[in-house]
């Protein structure tokens, strides 16, 4: 399949790129798009084939769920069954933009985006590209990340064409996603809201708004109940991957080492990459998955990954290097 390049440029030019991405995504076809998190796979959600071709494409497992992208409350509000006051207050909140909501999904969402679940996850993404595209498909995305199963998420245009190219009808080309990690996944399907996965949007930031929320432990998260894309080993770089604190592990003879740090690279470190990453969090999660794909293009066969603080405010850094490490 023949993989065509749409490029955002400013402009009609632009404007005609997103036209000519809405068009296919209308006819079922797959469609990469940028959100203001990592790019999408998309695919209209009730289109059953198109879909199931964005499983295929992804050789992701059919027991994973997709998010459901739309433009604004009004639209989610069609995708759900129930739309609670804590879905409206959170949405005012935090709408658009990195912030997944999981509900009671309608009939007209099929099981297939779902995987089976009665609870679809919907988000109104805040990127503009995504939102010109959604206003113009007038229907919902389903979009997983951009990217193989289990392998880097992508945050650009070149990241997406390195595991989709040739998989995919489309992708439009926004530039580099600005928050850079997944948007927080938020269940409010159940009887208490718990956090399924966090991310730009903090926990106590959605505690503000709606109060007390429960969030996944360490054997939850492993095992992957209850959201089973949450499944440890993901976000991987190939070779292997190591969180370390203090001093650099010692590694076998011949290893070919990169590091993500935040400190400064020493004098004398004996590895091939050393990429020293932002002090801020949102600065770092912006930077992430660039640098595991320039340790993966490189070629490294070792990535050692400096922890990270353990403040809210890294949550989601610090689910995505322990995954990357899993
Ligand atoms: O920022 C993002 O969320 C990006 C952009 C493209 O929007 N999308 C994304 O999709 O990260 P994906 O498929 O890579 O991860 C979505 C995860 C699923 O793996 C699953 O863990 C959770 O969200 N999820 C989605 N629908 C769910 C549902 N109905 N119930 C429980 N968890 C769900
Ligand atoms: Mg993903």
């Amino acid at each position: 399949m023949h993989t065509e390049r749409l490029e955002v440029v400013e402009g009609e030019e632009g404007e005609r790129a997103i036209a000519r991405a809405a068009e296919l995504l209308r006819a079922g076809r797959l469609v990469a798009f940028p959100t203001e998190t990592v790019y999408g796979l998309g695919a209209l959600a009730t289109d059953v084939r198109a879909v199931q071709a964005i499983f295929a494409a992804k050789e992701r497992p059919a027991h994973n769920p997709l998010i459901v992208h739309v433009p604004d409350v009004r639209a989610a509000r069609l995708q759900v069954a129930r739309w609670p006051e804590q879905a409206e207050a959170l949405a005012r909140a935090f709408w658009p933009g990195p912030l997944t909501l999981v509900l009671p999904r309608a009939a007209s969402i099929p099981r297939e985006v779902t995987a089976g679940l009665d609870a679809v996850g919907v988000r109104a993404p805040a990127h503009p590209v995504a939102r010109r595209l959604l206003e113009r498909v007038d229907g919902p995305v389903a979009a997983p990340s951009a990217n193989r199963y289990t392998r880097i998420s992508p945050t650009t245009a070149v990241h997406v064409a390195k595991g989709l190219d040739g998989r995919i009808d489309a992708i439009l080309d926004g530039g580099a996603t600005p928050v850079g990690i997944e948007s927080t996944v938020l269940d409010l399907s159940g009887a208490k809201p718990r956090l399924l996965r966090p991310g730009a949007v903090g926990r106590e930031e959605i505690e503000a708004v709606i109060g007390p929320v429960e969030v996944l432990d360490e054997a939850q998260a492993q095992t992957a109940q209850p959201s089973p894309g949450l499944a440890r080993r993901h976000y991987a770089p190939s070779g292997k991957v190591q969180i370390f604190s203090g001093d650099l592990p010692s590694l076998p003879k011949g290893a070919r080492v990169g590091v993500i740090a935040l400190r400064q690279r020493p004098a004398g470190a004996q590895v091939e990459r050393w990429l020293q990453l932002p002090a801020d969090a949102a600065a770092y999660a912006r930077q992430l998955y660039g640098a595991l794909h320039a340790l993966e293009d490189a070629g490294v066969t070792d990535v050692l990954l400096e922890a990270v603080p353990e403040d809210d405010a890294w949550a989601g850094v610090r689910d995505r290097l322990a995954r990357a490490a899993g």
